[in-house]
């Protein structure tokens, strides 16, 4: 591995930042059809770092016009400059969640979220310190509750493969992860909280709504301007997508009152406005991360094919047998398991965008230049080469399932920024990690635990599907060792 460049390191040459916006509202407009239609998402980025011979370059990012009103930003490229995002003293995170545009509040009751808040706005610490202590209380519950989630998940997967020869595991996951994510917090399943069975299905609608400037549809290329034109021109409005938030929120504020309380009396959040975030937060940041995240897993670790699934198979059974159990002792034990997560995390990090403002004037580093960049402009991160940085990886491009195994391995970790921060940091009320960081890792190691606890291997078929990946389960091979 080459050795990790220093961000501590100042004596690199200060060099103009290249690239340009091109004209007012055309060069927008350009960079939007190039980035959707002409090269797609990573060729957009791939072929204007050739262009310019840098990892920091100007661009527009989309949608630009009408809906953002400045869809300017200067691109950080490469794992150290990408670093200058996670620095709250220098970049302000006020309304920048989706990027140069903010979905209209009335999607979440007139109120600005946490995850739209910079944590210089007091009401960031109130409501994360919220979320935190939430998470915190609901601990002894997070590993029955899952597997007996993915228990319903598998047996759904089994009936479809033997009743279809197939099973869409995007569809499925998503229902499991909706009632993972309402228990978790409601303490009972939707269904006997006056919600259907398919509630979910009212979340992917909210979401679509608020995040269709940055999502293309795939259509034939005779259709693309009129998808241009329908869904990165102007903003979707709510209340096409009300009824169905409202049905949610309600069912969450009548179930989930202890938590409510707890808002209300520790963290004086007002009842309605806790509510709308912990909408927020079990609808968009919890299900709509999973939602990203458990079909790339699934696929990667698909990819990795039988010998992969014979080691992974090995290692889980073996470490359960050793304690009798899937608890956190055992998962943390687990190596590869581990190892196998961090990767796909890295590879495909699930939210690939992030943005943040400059708060002063300040010089940023990549590896062997640095840049000056002015209080007020936007920085944006396009994750994915972050963590595929040829400089701190080997094989950047290649899923390497030991690849954080060992001392050596567990110092790149560093360079993982799936959360919004290091792997190696924790979230707290200062910064802008996600606070579910630590769940999501563990829900990741256990649905592996409970997939290789019942079967030797498994084959899929992957395809693209809007922000994500698209998995259909085409067989699965029940485990021939028990434990
Ligand atoms: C399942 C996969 C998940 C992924 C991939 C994910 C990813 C992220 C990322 C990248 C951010 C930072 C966004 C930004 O500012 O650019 C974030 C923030 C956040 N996430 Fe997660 N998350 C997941 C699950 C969860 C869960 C389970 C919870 C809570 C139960 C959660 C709650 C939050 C909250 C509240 C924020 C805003 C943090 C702040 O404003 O300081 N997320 N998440």
């Amino acid at each position: 591995m080459a050795s990790p460049t220093s961000d501590e390191n100042n004596s690199r040459p200060l060099k103009p930042i290249p690239g340009s916006y091109g004209l007012p509202f055309f060069g927008a407009l350009k960079d939007r059809h190039d980035y959707f239609y002409n090269q797609g998402q990573d060729e957009f980025f791939l072929s204007r770092i050739n262009k310019y011979g840098s990892t920091v370059f100007r661009t527009n990012m989309p949608p630009g016009p009408f809906i953002s009103s400045n869809p300017k930003v200067i691109a950080v490229l490469d794992a150290v400059s990408f670093s200058v995002l996670l620095d709250n003293s220098k970049i302000e995170k006020r309304n920048v969640l989706d990027g140069t545009f903010m979905p209209s509040t009335s999607f979440t009751g007139g109120h600005r979220v946490c995850a739209y808040l910079d944590p210089s706005e007091p009401k960031h610490a109130a409501i994360k310190g919220f979320i935190l202590s939430t998470l915190a209380s609901k601990h002894d519950t997070f590993i029955p509750l899952f597997r007996a989630c993915l228990s319903e998940l598998f047996a759904n997967i089994e009936d479809n493969i033997r009743d279809n020869n197939v099973a869409n595991f995007n569809d499925l996951s998503d229902n499991m992860s909706f009632n993972f994510v309402f228990n978790l917090f409601c303490d009972g399943n939707p269904t006997e909280h006056g919600l259907g069975p398919k509630a979910n299905i009212d979340f992917d609608k909210w979401l679509f709504f608020q995040l269709h400037p940055l999502i293309t549809l795939g259509l034939s290329k005779f259709l693309n301007l009129f998808e241009d034109l329908v869904l990165h021109t102007f903003p979707l409005p709510s209340f096409l997508v009300k009824s169905g938030y409202d049905k949610l929120y309600n069912a969450f504020y009548s179930s989930a009152s202890v938590i409510l309380d707890e808002a209300e009396n520790r963290f004086n959040i007002k009842r309605d406005e806790a509510c709308h975030n912990l909408v927020f937060v079990a609808g968009f940041n919890a299900y709509g991360g999973m939602k990203a995240l458990f079909p790339s897993l699934i696929k990667w670790v698909a990819l990795g094919g039988e010998s992969l699934h014979r080691q992974l198979a090995d290692e889980i059974r073996t470490v359960v047998k050793e304690q009798g159990g899937v608890t956190i002792t055992a998962l943390n034990k687990m190596s590869l398991t581990k190892s196998v997560i961090y990767e796909a995390l890295r590879i495909d990090p699930p939210v690939p965008f992030q943005y943040g403002k400059a708060k002063e004037d300040m010089i940023v580093n990549s590896h062997d230049v640095a840049f000056q960049i002015k209080k007020g402009e936007m920085i944006f991160g396009y994750q994915p080469l972050a963590t595929k940085d040829p400089r701190i990886f080997d094989n950047p491009e290649e899923f390497v399932s030991d690849r954080f195994v060992g001392e050596e391995g567990e110092k790149l970790l560093q360079y993982v920024y799936w959360s919004n921060e290091r792997e190696t940091q924790n979230p707290t009320v200062d910064n802008k990690q996600c606070p579910g960081k630590d769940l999501v890792v563990l829900m990741c190691r256990v649905l592996l635990v409970e997939l290789f606890l019942r079967y030797d291997t498994f084959t899929i078929k992957a395809s693209k599907l809007l922000l994500g990946s698209s998995v259909k389960f085409l067989s699965l091979t029940k485990a021939t060792t028990t434990i």
